[in-house]
């Protein structure tokens, strides 16, 4: 069995097709042990709790250096003892020390076609935000494994997303979720956990 810890900061929607997936079987050989927030009083922790998976915050607000938050996320992270850490809408950079201890072990979905808007300051709604403003007709999911860069790691699995004629950036996001994102990352796991 796979042992997965998820990391999240919010609504945890990709957290909930994780969850869905592995109940209902179209992920196999996967047990989610955890659930890490970095934010109190997130729907994903209430998703967790649901499902009877532990849910723990990790805050920065809570330390009195970045320096300790590190510390105090990896000590966390470690107590889980994860074979693969999913950051599912995980908006903190993943602390140096934490990307050598679990290298290769590490994977992130991000809501558009690495390598086009990407990298620091594209997260959630400012991805779809940009993509609009590009005009680009196709937009897509991406699942990478998280390397030192910031979605530069080696990538797993893509989908493309149409974008249609008056899209809103909410529009585009929920498309992006429903068609991409909430099916492959439970199928980027189901392929780890399976070694194929
Ligand atoms: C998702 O769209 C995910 O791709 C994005 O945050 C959202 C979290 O939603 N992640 C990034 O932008 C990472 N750069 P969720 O909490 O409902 O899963």
């Amino acid at each position: 069995m796979l042992r997965v810890l998820v990391m999240v900061s919010g609504g945890g929607t990709n957290l909930q097709a994780i969850i869905d997936a592995v109940a209902n079987g179209d992920v196999t050989n996967t047990e989610i042990v955890g659930v890490i927030s970095n934010n109190y009083d997130v729907f994903a922790l209430e998703r967790a709790a649901k499902a009877g998976i532990e849910g723990v915050v990790v805050s920065p607000k809570d330390y009195p250096s970045r320096a300790d938050f590190n510390k105090g996320l990896l000590d966390k992270v470690n107590s889980f003892n994860p074979d693969l850490i999913v950051l599912a809408g995980f908006l903190v950079v993943i602390p140096e020390e934490m990307i050598e201890a679990y290298e290769n072990k590490i994977i992130n979905i991000h809501p558009s076609l690495i390598p086009s808007f990407c990298g620091t300051g594209y997260y959630g709604l400012k991805v779809h935000e940009a993509a609009l403003e590009r005009g680009v007709k196709l937009t897509g999911a991406t699942v990478h494994y998280v390397d030192k860069g910031t979605d530069t790691g080696p990538i797993i699995m893509q989908k493309a997303v149409e974008v249609k004629e008056g899209d809103t950036p909410k529009m585009l996001q929920q498309r992006v979720m429903e068609e991409a994102e909430w099916k492959i990352l439970p199928a980027a796991i189901n392929m780890i956990a399976n070694e194929k």
